[in-house]
């Protein structure tokens, strides 16, 4: 069983400057719940409960958002206001949560290796917040955790990307086996539309083997200068299996200001049509 998901969420959110200069990117609201509460909820759907969260200097929000708020509820108390922190409540009472902090900015591969005293030992979760996933059927890492529970293998989730955006992310190769199954053959981060072999593009889903932290310690600083998770990954790859996996549902690049409206809008159009 998978129980930990680990969330990078040390990123300075500098596309969103200035809104979060005093506040972490991961607090930003899509209507009315902040992203990283959109991704812990699907840990949980998938049946991930440990929720260990990589953060850094100015994240201490996150922190309070996953606890109680004493004067708020009691103030709130018996008036129609307490619904809206019943989902908050259940995440509270059903998951636990651990931090550590990450000293030094150096890449995802960096920061997946911080989460290491957080994870110890056992296959794990990995959740980017401002890859905003709605499921279809049943949420991405859902999706996943049953593929793991076939291949026993590090699994990440990919989509297609118009072929002039391949530099904004990891790009694979692979062999198609089964339906939006691919076994990955080659990766490289954010190469260049040129340089780039497909337009498969790798999305902030990861389940991931725990010897991946064995081999980040030993990959070399790769693009801009960091470790990248997509070049260990890579190694993982070579030396055995990874799967690709085209997950059903929309993923929201939350982490551009053109994914975020669109989020916004498209769910708030969903809300107003449950609500009709
Ligand atoms: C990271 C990964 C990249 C992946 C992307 C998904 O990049 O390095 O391989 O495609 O997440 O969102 P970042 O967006 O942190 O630059």
């Amino acid at each position: 069983m998978i129980k930990k998901c680990l969330f990078p969420a040390a990123g300075y959110g500098t596309r969103f400057l200035p809104a979060t200069k005093a506040m972490p990117k991961e607090m930003l609201p899509v209507l009315s719940k902040p992203l990283i509460q959109y991704g812990v909820e699907e840990a949980m759907e998938a049946g991930l409960t440990e929720m260990a969260i990589v953060t850094g200097r100015g994240k201490r929000a996150i922190e309070d958002h996953f606890d109680i708020s004493y004067e708020l509820e009691h103030q709130i108390k018996g008036t129609d206001k307490e619904q809206a922190l019943a989902d908050i409540r259940h995440i509270i009472n059903t998951c636990t949560f651990s931090y550590t902090r990450q000293i030094e900015m150096n890449g995802l591969g960096h920061a997946i290796l911080t989460g290491e005293t957080l994870i110890g030992q056992a296959p794990f979760g990995v959740v980017l917040a401002d890859d905003l996933c709605i499921g279809e059927g049943e949420g991405v890492l859902s999706q996943m955790v049953a593929l793991y529970h076939k291949y026993r293998c590090s699994i990440f989730a990919i989509e297609e990307v118009d072929p002039q955006e391949t530099d904004r992310y990891g790009i694979i190769e692979g062999d198609n086996i089964a339906d939006g199954v691919y076994i990955v053959k080659s990766m490289v981060e954010k190469p260049a539309p040129e340089n780039a072999p497909t337009n498969l593009a790798v999305i902030g889903r990861y389940i991931l083997t725990p010897d991946i932290f064995d081999i980040l310690r030993e990959t070399k600083p790769g693009k801009n200068g960091e470790i990248q998770i997509t070049d260990a990954l890579q190694t993982q790859a070579k030396n055995g299996m990874v799967i690709a996996y085209k997950f059903r549902g929309i993923r929201y690049d939350c982490g551009s200001l053109e994914g975020y409206v669109k989020a916004t809008t498209e769910l708030f159009r969903k809300m107003q049509e449950a609500r009709e």
